[in-house]
């Protein structure tokens, strides 16, 4: 049995290369495997700060691609947006990397979730070979197809449309884009495509709270609802399946930490059933080195807009805030000595151990005071600022290394929530990691 279906598939793929689409008559059964992605968060690569939240990033996910892609000829690739974060120039430069590496990766169909608009739709038009799929979304300037179709090699047709809630960009407030009601778009898509294409399979990519996005599981002729949106990185997703009624509703899980893989069978009578799984993209999966290439150029870009912004920085006027570690150890040399055999003393190390020694968001938790008035700059203009020093959990003391007076040993407690938050730490609990940096 096996063979045989292979070797039908095989006589399909070489037919369709030479004519035009299989017979409408042939027999529409078959296996479909939709892999998803979504929710990335400008998440390029993952900081490495945590071993079990190390998972994700762009070079693990072309690699992924690369191994599965050719074992599995009946592949439909989606993403379901919200690939940017913040609106600063480095967001800019992930999102403009993010988007080059989604346009390598062969996606069969990507949709634009709100964060997506936070650079404007001139910024959306820039970016070349992104299969875009909107149908109740027009972006001026932009052309965005309604709705996808592909033929598989084992002559399936799936039919792949997109709708976001008007619900979630009416917050971000932008002219140049208008939404119409997604419930209609739909209905009007799938007339549509019952009259000119016969898909066997349609799939909806909303883009949505999982609630709102779950209902259009009820829309007849719908199969398969693929949900994404993502407010923030700490965000918890709930990526589990939910059966109904012969359909099914999936979602990916946050910054792209694990792609979607969801198998469908059709069998001759048109039923299908459903078989889903998370793939982690853990530590173990090998990087990609086209990605690599790309992350590189990304980070080289970071490192110049660093050095970029030390030249105005220079220019003000730096008025000393910080006593530093080599003024505590001056009274309290038992603590300075405990201190320097913890983490913490070489938390600036780490980042230059992983070239990130100049990016903004890795220096904020492991220096003291980056972005802080008196604070660290750089290793050459403060050098005695690196690491995390006593003044990070104990306060700017500068006036007590002076004039030494007690009471204020007491708030250095709550230091720890500013950056052992859950994507850096998500192990951390106050008396276990008390314990290991006791002082
Ligand atoms: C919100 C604060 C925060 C930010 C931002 C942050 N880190 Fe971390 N990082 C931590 C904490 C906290 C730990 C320790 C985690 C633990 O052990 O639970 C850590 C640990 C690490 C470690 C492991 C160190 C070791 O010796 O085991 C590396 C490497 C690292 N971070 C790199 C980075 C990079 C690269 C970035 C930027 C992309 C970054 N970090 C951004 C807080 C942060
Ligand atoms: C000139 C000596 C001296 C220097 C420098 C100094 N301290 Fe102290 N520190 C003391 C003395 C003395 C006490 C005890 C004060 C008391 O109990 O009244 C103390 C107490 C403390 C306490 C306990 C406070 C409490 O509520 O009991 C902390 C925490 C502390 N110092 C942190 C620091 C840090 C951080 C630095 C560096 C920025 C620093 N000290 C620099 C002398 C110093
Ligand atoms: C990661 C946060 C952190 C760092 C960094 C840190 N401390 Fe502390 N320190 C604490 C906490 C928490 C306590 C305990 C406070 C309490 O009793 O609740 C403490 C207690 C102390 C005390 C009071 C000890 C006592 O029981 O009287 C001193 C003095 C002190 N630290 C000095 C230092 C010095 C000097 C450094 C730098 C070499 C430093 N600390 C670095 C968090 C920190
Ligand atoms: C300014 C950010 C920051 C704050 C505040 C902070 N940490 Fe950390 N912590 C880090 C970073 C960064 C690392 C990773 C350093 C490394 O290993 O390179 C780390 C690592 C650790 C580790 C593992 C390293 C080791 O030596 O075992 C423990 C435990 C820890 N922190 C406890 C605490 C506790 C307890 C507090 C609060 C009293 C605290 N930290 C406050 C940034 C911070």
């Amino acid at each position: 049995m096996k063979i045989l279906r292979t070797a039908t598939s095989l006589i399909l793929t070489v037919w369709m290369g030479c004519t035009a689409l299989p017979d409408q008559t042939a027999s529409r059964s078959g296996e479909v495997l939709i892999v998803y992605s979504g929710n990335a968060l400008g998440e390029l690569k993952p900081c490495g700060c945590d071993k079990e939240e190390d998972q994700g990033g762009i070079e693990r996910r072309m690699s992924y691609l690369k191994q599965m892609m050719p074992q599995e000829p009946n592949t439909l690739l989606v993403d379901l947006g919200d690939n940017f974060k913040g609106s600063t120039r480095q967001g800019k430069l992930k999102a403009q990397t993010m988007m080059q590496a989604l346009g390598r990766m062969n996606y069969d169909a990507i949709t634009l979730g709100d964060k997506d608009l936070l650079y404007g739709n001139g910024f959306l038009s820039s970016i070349q070979n992104i299969p875009w799929v909107a149908a109740n979304l027009q972006l001026e300037g932009l052309a965005l197809p309604p709705s996808r179709i592909k033929v598989l090699a084992n002559g399936l047709k799936v039919w792949v449309t997109a709708v976001a809630d008007p619900d979630l960009f009416y917050a971000s407030s932008d002219s140049n884009v208008k939404l119409s009601d997604p419930l209609a778009a739909l209905q009007q898509q799938l007339e549509a495509a019952r009259k000119s294409a016969s898909p066997d399979l349609v799939v909806v990519l909303t883009h949505m709270p999982r609630d709102k996005g779950m209902r259009f599981l009820d829309v007849p002729g719908v199969d398969i609802v693929i949900n994404g949106h993502i407010e923030k990185d700490s965000d918890i997703i709930d990526m589990t399946p939910v059966e109904k009624g012969g359909k099914i509703f999936v979602a990916p899980g946050p910054l792209g930490q694990k792609m979607g893989e969801l198998r469908v069978r059709i069998n001759p009578d048109g039923e299908k059933t459903f078989q889903q799984k998370m793939v982690r993209l853990g530590s173990k999966a090998p990087l990609d080195p086209e990605m690599t290439q790309l992350y590189d150029a990304y980070n080289a870009k970071v490192e110049e807009l660093f050095m970029a912004t030390l030249a105005a920085k220079r220019k003000q006027k730096q008025n000393r805030v910080y006593a530093t570690d080599q003024t505590c150890l001056t009274c309290h040399a038992k603590e300075h000595d405990l201190w320097s055999k913890t983490g913490h003393s070489r938390a600036y190390t780490a980042l230059q151990e992983v070239n990130k020694s100049f990016d903004p968001e890795c220096l904020v938790c492991h220096t003291t005071g980056f972005g802080k008035p008196g604070g660290f700059i750089s290793e050459i203009d403060t050098p005695k600022l690196i690491n995390v020093q006593c003044e990070i959990c104990h306060g700017v003391r500068l006036e007590h290394a002076q004039n030494p007076q007690g009471g204020f040993a007491g708030e250095a407690r709550a230091a720890c929530g500013k950056c052992h938050v859950k994507k850096h730490s998500p192990k951390f609990n106050f008396s276990q990691y008390w314990l290991r940096i006791r002082h």
